[in-house]
């Protein structure tokens, strides 16, 4: 990241971090004339703000704004409203106070400008001392662009196989091996499901099950499954324009499992990874899947479809069958699954269902302490019989459409089994508008606490 240089220039400009408790004792030990400057301006250090102090000797201080609960996103805040320049941080911050500095000055300074005629040129940088280890969270940061990058990208550039380029190239980066199953090829080597949603996308968007693996065979196995449907339309149920219109981030399940697969090998966690991503575009065409079609899954369940729009779990489906059958240590799957979801939690707390109380609890006190929102939802037996219907042994949706988000993790479930410790990340993967930290459109979520779990595990 060429935002954090080692070296101070001559003008190098100090921030002065205070929360909105300690503002006002520190204005008492300041001089009057600051005291009346911050007053008059009525400066509070809300979370995110500035407030340059002009001095005497013509330098400048500028008092920043930290939320103690959020202290990154205060930080991003804070970078996207400072002018170019270089900045540093008083020297008597706590290491993982300068984390949080930096892992929002990175995110906070995201823009997605691939496609702007005028780029945004705006160096803001941060002084990092060399001898800070800062690696980690750099390679955490850059996870997260990369998730934001593909989720932003356009369906018409990020269809099934680009997606599938991207996948190639982290692995490039990290030595690790890739694999695609593309097309008919599903077939026959027995992803049925995957296959049928994806056929109706036009030539050179076929279907494809992408996989990456990395790692020490004798390290332990871990598998991570996201939904890649590159474009939603909703198939022949299809979607109405107003739902429609943000659906090119139905992949953010894909690009948050890329993005911590890249935390993952660039900090070097002792694991195993394997890496599954059904990527698939559900379009409408003659060669659609339709309402009230029955498929045969990888693993021979059938499944009748009550909704071509509920293609999401069935591709999940037949990528948790072939992680399953490695027998992974942990699974964990990221999917925008259900507006559901969404409508118990809102848009910025991804629903996580677990089979695994400790692994749950544990992922859970990370979300908490790194602020990663993530909230529990159950997988409430009684309502699989929601998905019973008269023809298959299953259905991709539940009579009667409460629970929506519960159904459709009690759906993969079926595909789990009870062997393999699973955790599913059901998410929004987009900001609807810009927050402090966070600009509008493709967004990680989730994935710092769960690097953080698997760190804590496998480091
Ligand atoms: N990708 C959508 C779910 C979605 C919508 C996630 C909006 C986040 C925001 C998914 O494929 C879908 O369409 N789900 C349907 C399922 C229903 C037909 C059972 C839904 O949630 O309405
Ligand atoms: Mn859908
Ligand atoms: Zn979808």
């Amino acid at each position: 990241m060429n935002v954090f240089v080692s070296e101070k220039n001559d003008e190098t400009i100090t921030l002065l971090p205070v929360t909105k408790d300690v503002l006002s004792g520190w204005l008492d030990d300041e001089g009057k004339d600051h005291k009346n400057w911050v007053e008059a301006n009525q400066y509070k250090a809300a979370s995110g703000s500035i407030l340059m102090i002009p001095s005497d000797d013509k330098s400048i201080k500028i008092l920043v704004g930290i939320d103690e609960d959020e202290p990154h996103w205060s930080w991003g805040g804070i970078v996207s409203k400072l002018p170019a320049g270089r900045y540093q941080l008083p020297d008597d911050m706590e290491d993982d106070e300068i984390e949080a500095a930096m892992l929002g000055w990175a995110l906070g300074l995201y823009n997605f400008d691939a496609y702007k005629s005028k780029k945004n040129e705006k160096l803001v940088e941060l002084v990092i001392p060399s001898d800070f280890e800062g690696s980690e969270i750099i390679n955490i940061a850059k996870g997260i662009y990369l998730t934001r990058d593909l989720i932003n990208t356009p369906a018409q550039d990020m269809g099934p196989a680009q997606l599938a380029k991207e996948a190639q190239k982290l692995a490039k980066d990290y030595k690790a091996k890739f694999s695609a199953i593309v097309g008919d090829d599903l077939l026959s080597e027995n992803y049925p499901m995957i296959h049928a949603v994806g056929r109706a996308a036009a030539e050179g968007r076929e279907p494809r099950l992408i996989k990456l693996t990395w790692g020490k065979k004798s390290d332990p196995a871990i598998a991570l499954v996201g939904k890649g449907v590159c474009f939603d339309t909703g198939g022949l149920d299809l979607k109405g324009s107003q739902y429609m219109l943000t659906m090119k981030k139905d992949m953010g399940g894909a690009a948050n499992i890329l993005g911590l697969a890249s935390m993952i090998m660039s900090n070097e966690l002792n694991v195993h990874l394997t890496v599954l991503i059904p990527a698939v575009e559900n379009a409408v065409s003659g060669d659609s899947y339709r309402p009230m079609d029955i498929l045969t899954s990888r693993d021979g369940t059938t499944v009748e479809i009550g909704n071509t729009d509920a293609e999401g779990r069935l591709v999940l489906a037949d990528a948790i069958t072939e992680a399953v059958e490695d027998k992974p240590e942990l699974l964990i799957d990221m999917a925008t699954l259900t507006g559901a979801a969404r409508v118990a939690l809102g848009t910025d707390m991804p629903a996580v269902f677990c089979n695994d109380d400790e692994m749950v609890n544990s992922i859970l006190n990370k979300s908490d302490t790194d602020s990663d929102p993530l909230w529990r939802m159950p997988l409430h037996a009684p309502y699989r019989k929601m998905l019973d219907n008269d023809n298959a042994d299953i259905s991709n949706i539940s009579a009667g459409g409460y629970g929506g988000a519960i159904t459709a993790a009690l759906f993969l479930e079926h595909f789990v089994g009870t062997e393999t410790p699973w955790a599913h990340i059901d998410l929004m993967a987009y900001n609807l508008s810009t927050k402090n930290g966070r600009p509008k459109g493709g967004e990680a979520q989730g994935i710092r606490a769960l690097y953080a779990y698997l760190a804590e595990k496998y480091k």
